[in-house]
């Protein structure tokens, strides 16, 4: 069968291969892929600065963002032959250390864990996989191919479970909430917070196009510029840029005892001058969390499944907004000004 592969580590070696078909060692539920959205982690992995191969292996079947339909299911499995699926990213690491072994593989303690498509284990960008029925999840079948957006909804479904577990430290009931970047990570995070019943800001660097049409539609209000004269204090705010200026921005112009998540990977190497002492004094004496999130478990998943399901079908279908075949992935990796989501559709539906 055909798959997108690429030898980690090394610029420009990504590939269409006809590999073996998916091992049964994957597990006895065998998925037909749909598509598989593209994100900042494909970039970067076909960058050559980021993932693992298999252990004994040179190439990775890229691909963690994934919507398949299921052809075969053993009995007693909780998805069936048609159900539109969506493959858990990451595995609990062997040892297990003690959050894996209670299920909360985002909250891996040794870093021996293992991500589809990301790190030692192949991902779900070839025609056909194979997956065990826990690390499966059902899609709402009337989002058709838009439950591609479940897996990054996953990962902000866990930020909200986090601002909300810090939040709750004290007297937590958030009206206001600041995200940054307008990308895929920050509309979903920022449909969330809609469906929440917030006052939902998002600020972005796009003066124009789709991103403002975007947030607008969803009844938030977008803005431009810095957040200090954008939106300064509001009671949470989800950073999904990772650009270290917006990172101190954040910390420094959160609300007195608000909560500052950060979802967006920076790429190191820039450094930026800081106040330091003032930074420490306004987070001591305001009580200001700032708590990193990465990754999703089950129940993020399943909390991202009930979101999709209950956001406005138009709306969604405008994130996913170009879908290139599979024989022309290089198409998706050529970004276009106006692109959320990416998507390659591997077998149309
Ligand atoms: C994925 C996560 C993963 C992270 C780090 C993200 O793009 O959505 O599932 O944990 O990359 O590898």
């Amino acid at each position: 069968m055909k798959a997108l592969t690429v030898i980690p580590l090394k610029a420009g070696s990504a590939e269409l291969s006809d590999v073996d078909d998916p091992p049964e060692s994957d597990g006895p539920v065998l998925v037909e892929t749909l598509a598989v959205g593209i994100c900042g982690t494909d970039i970067e992995i076909l960058s050559g600065a980021y993932g693992w191969a298999p252990p004994g292996r040179e190439r990775l079947v890229l691909g963690h963002e994934s919507l398949g339909r299921v052809l075969e299911a053993p009995a007693g499995a909780p998805v069936e032959k048609g159900d539109l699926v969506v493959g858990i990213v990451r595995r609990p690491d062997p040892v297990p250390c003690e959050n894996c072994a209670v299920l909360e593989w985002d909250f891996c303690r040794n870093g021996q864990y293992t991500e589809r498509g990301i790190k030692e284990h192949d991902g779900y960008l070839s025609e056909r996989y194979r997956i065990t029925p826990e690390y499966v999840v059902k899609v709402d079948p009337t989002l058709g191919i838009l439950g591609v957006l479940l897996e990054p909804t996953s990962v902000v479904a866990k930020a909200w479970e986090e601002v909300d577990r810090v939040g709750g430290r004290a007297h937590w009931d958030p009206k206001t909430v600041l995200v940054t970047g307008a990308g895929p990570i920050g509309l979903l995070a920022a449909l969330i917070g809609v469906q929440r019943g917030l006052d939902v800001h998002v600020i972005d660097q796009m003066a124009a196009g789709v991103k403002p049409d975007l947030v607008h539609d969803l009844g938030a209000t977008y803005h431009t510029g810095t957040i200090a004269d954008a939106f300064p204090n509001p009671d949470v705010i989800i950073e999904c840029t990772g650009v270290s200026t917006l990172v101190l921005d954040a910390m420094t112009h959160v609300g007195t005892g608000g909560v500052v998540c950060l979802t967006g990977v920076s790429s190191g190497g820039h450094v930026v001058q800081v106040d330091e002492g003032a930074l420490n004094r306004s987070m001591v004496l305001e009580n200001v969390a700032v708590v990193g999130s990465v990754n999703a478990n089950k129940r993020h998943y399943e909390a991202a499944a009930a979101a999709l399901a209950k956001a406005d079908r138009g709306w969604l279908a405008r994130l996913v907004n170009r879908r290139v075949p599979l024989e022309q992935w290089q198409q998706a990796l050529n970004r276009q000004p106006d692109d959320v989501k990416v998507i390659i559709e591997v077998n149309p539906a």
